[in-house]
């Protein structure tokens, strides 16, 4: 790469978390209002664009690009980026975060187009709470989805839990039994405060501390150093393959240790997820369809503006950010 992204508190970004679309089948409480409205089509990216765009992060040194959503892979032709994408040169890592209701169908061909791990949202293995979390979702169909991607041959299946007291806290173990059971790893989110849903934060929230503290009740962990590159510090369980991550915004910051920027489908390069400090690429993009200079240049200048973290606190009655987790991509 002739230039690396390094911002102002000297963290290097070689990770970019591109959103493709802002519409999920799902509904997820955490994530959406019930009444959601999403973008029109003419306001979203188009995938040629995306194609561009990463290309150029990927040589600015960006190594991996994680697609995300909204649900990416409800996206039309959402195959067609993956292709484009799993072939660029300099790109060590293509992983999809997904909710899984389309993998039964897209798994094998995501797999042959380079795509390396996938994570899944799965917040309980009981088919009605599942309904009731997601709104819309059939866990039956998820299940399904998971046995595909390991059938096509993924290794690093990961799934992510947002546990929430009073909802689906009481399913830690079966979550990590079920994940030893599969051979795949998983990882516990702590709720974040994005956008304004239809509970507040601070009556659900759970902390991993304490999930943490569940799990070692009953499973002999060992701390592990490992890192896939995102916010997760793992644990491994003893004589398994499972490896437990634990994504901690709130009881653990890991801000300073950033080394990620993400995309919205508008084309946002926003700097932080809990922040709003963003750059406009879209305007960039279609101003000049044969000169990424412009673009470059922008992307270079935003590294003085990415902030030094979030500063989420649940305790405040309005959500950090105004916009939901699916505009950003999580
Ligand atoms: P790996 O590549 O497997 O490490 O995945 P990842 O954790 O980077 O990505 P994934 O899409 O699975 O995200 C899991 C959770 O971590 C989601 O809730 C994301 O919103 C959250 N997350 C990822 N990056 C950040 C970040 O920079 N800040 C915060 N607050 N949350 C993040
Ligand atoms: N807080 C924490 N995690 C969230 N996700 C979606 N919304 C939130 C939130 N408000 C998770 C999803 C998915 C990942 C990309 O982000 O469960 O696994
Ligand atoms: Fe859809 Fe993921 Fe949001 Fe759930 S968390 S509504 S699956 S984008």
């Amino acid at each position: 790469p002739q230039q690396k992204l390094i911002d102002q508190f000297g963290r290097t970004v070689d990770y970019i978390r591109l959103s493709i679309t802002d519409r999920c089948d799902f509904r997820c409480v955490y994530c959406m209002s019930e009444d959601m409205t999403f973008l029109p089509r003419d306001e979203v990216l188009s995938l040629e664009e995306c194609a561009r765009l990463v290309k150029i992060f990927v040589d600015l040194g960006v190594s991996k690009v994680r697609i995300t959503g909204g649900e990416p892979l409800v996206r039309k032709n959402a195959l067609w980026l993956f292709e484009e994408v799993g072939q660029l040169e300099g790109l060590n890592e293509l992983v999809l975060t997904t909710n899984g209701s389309q993998l039964e169908k897209q798994a094998q061909d995501l797999r042959n187009a380079g795509v390396k791990r996938i994570n899944i949202s799965v917040d309980s293995l009981n088919a009605e709470r599942f309904k009731k979390i997601t709104r819309t979702g059939e866990l039956d169909k998820v299940l399904r989805g998971i046995q595909a991607a390991k059938q096509a041959g993924f290794e690093n299946i990961k799934l992510n839990t947002v546990l929430m007291r009073g909802v689906n806290d009481d399913e830690a173990l079966s979550l990590v039994k079920f994940a030893i059971d599969e051979a795949i790893d998983i990882s516990f989110i702590e709720e974040m405060p994005l956008g304004e849903v239809d509970h507040t934060r601070e009556s659900t929230f759970c902390s991993n501390e304490e999930t943490l503290k569940i799990l070692q009740s009953e499973y002999p962990l060992i701390a592990s150093t490992e890192t896939t590159g995102g916010p997760a510090r793992y644990w491994r369980v003893a004589n398994t393959k499972t490896k437990i991550g634990f994504i901690s915004p709130h009881s653990h910051n890991f801000c300073e240790s950033c080394n990620r920027v993400r995309i919205t489908c508008k084309g946002e390069l926003y700097l932080c997820l809990g922040q709003e400090d963003k750059v406009d690429l879209m305007p960039l993009l279609r101003a000049n369809p044969n000169d990424d200079q412009a673009v470059i240049d922008a992307i270079l200048a935003s590294m003085a503006i990415k902030p030094k973290g979030h500063d989420f606190d649940l305790r405040r009655a309005e959500p950090a950010v105004i916009r939901f987790m699916s505009h950003t991509g999580g």
